[in-house]
């Protein structure tokens, strides 16, 4: 039995939970054993974030709380954890556990800087265990089709690529603390990052980054970049000051030689040039239980993933930050 515990019990934490019957049909060999927050509201009530409202009672049956990681890794054997802490705690907690000999899923995006992204790799390879970061886009239906057709070139060459995530701004942190650019990053590394990292997996590094920021209604709210590849344009933007109405929406353009891809309000639509509209079926499974069903995997076969590597994941935060760059001196930044 691989026993496991939740750090951090704000909106991610609470939707990793939820998702623990799912991930347990897949693999009935794990157990959560405890869950972690230090704040006693958080066990109180589910968190309505802009992924929306879930009204499950919350169950603690035959679980230990605890309010400190340090008191939960002292008490508990765990095999592995999910963290899903505040981004600038995640290095911190994920080093701790892997050099206590726990495998580690943290969430996107993998830490607030390159050297703390880079001291929780090398944790992991000190101790031989698995990390994976929370990267989902590339465990989500749609995503995972978009880059089956950029890989095999069903409707040709990628011409343009076009990316776009809106949402609210998440009032829901704990202490307000996505409003801090030293904790969150700003919707630059906090939001944008799901697109960067979709970008970086099915179009590699680009050569540089423009970008263009907004400091709207805090520092980095706002962001537009166009990545620099040989032979197609591929751009992305975010925004996370939109009113509180505003729908949470993640939305692509692929344009193909010989078809465009979009994924948009009605859903994941194919325009080809010989004149078909297809609305293209997804599955709609959790991306969030099949990352912890692949990361689950790697754990029992003693390696890191062959879809979402924290190699990856550092990567993406390197062409992030580079972004942050670019916006606050208003050039392009080469990677
Ligand atoms: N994958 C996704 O789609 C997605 C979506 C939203 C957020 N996230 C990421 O998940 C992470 C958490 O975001 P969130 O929205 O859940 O934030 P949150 O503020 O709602 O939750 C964080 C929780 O951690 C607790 N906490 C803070 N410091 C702690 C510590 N030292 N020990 C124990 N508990 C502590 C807080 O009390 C809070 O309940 C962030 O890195 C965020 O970027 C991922």
């Amino acid at each position: 039995m691989l026993k496991f515990a939740i750090i951090g019990f704000g909106g991610l934490g609470k939707v990793h939970f939820n998702c623990v019957p799912t991930v347990t049909e897949a693999h009935p060999d794990i157990k959560l054993v405890a869950v972690c927050d230090i704040e006693p509201k958080a066990f109180e009530t589910q968190t309505e974030t802009n992924l929306g409202a879930n009204d499950t009672k919350l169950d603690f049956t035959g679980l230990n709380l605890y309010h400190s990681p340090e008191e939960l890794f002292e008490k508990e054997e765990l095999d592995f954890v999910i963290s899903a802490l505040p981004t600038y705690e995640h290095s911190r907690i994920a080093v701790m556990a892997l050099n206590k000999g726990i495998h580690v899923f943290s969430e996107k995006p993998m830490a607030r800087t390159l050297e703390q992204g880079r001291e929780m790799i090398d944790a992991a390879k000190k101790n031989n265990k698995v990390l994976m970061i929370g990267q989902c886009l590339r465990y989500m239906h749609p995503y995972q089709i978009a880059k089956e057709y950029i890989d095999n070139g069903k409707y040709g060459k990628v011409v343009r690529a076009d990316f776009y995530r809106l949402s609210m701004f998440p009032v829901w942190g704990w202490n307000n603390w996505y409003s801090n650019d030293d904790w969150s990053g700003g919707a630059v590394l906090d939001l944008h990052v799901h697109d960067v990292d979709f970008i970086n997996w099915a179009f590699g590094r680009p050569k540089s980054v423009k970008t263009t920021v907004t400091n709207f209604k805090g520092k980095h709210d706002t962001v537009s970049t166009d990545y620099e590849y040989d032979g197609v344009t591929v751009t992305a933007m975010a925004d996370w000051s939109l009113p509180d109405v505003y729908p949470f929406t993640r939305a692509f353009r692929i344009h193909f030689e010989q078809a465009v891809l979009e994924l948009n309000s009605e859903g994941l639509i194919l325009y080809t040039e010989t004149g078909e509209k297809e609305v293209i079926a997804t599955n709609g499974l959790s991306p969030y239980a099949n990352e912890m069903i692949d990361f689950v995997q790697c754990i029992k076969e003693n390696r890191w993933s062959t879809i979402n590597n924290p190699d990856t994941a550092y990567q993406t935060i390197e062409i992030v930050l580079a972004e942050k760059i670019s916006g606050d001196e208003k050039r392009s930044v080469n990677l």
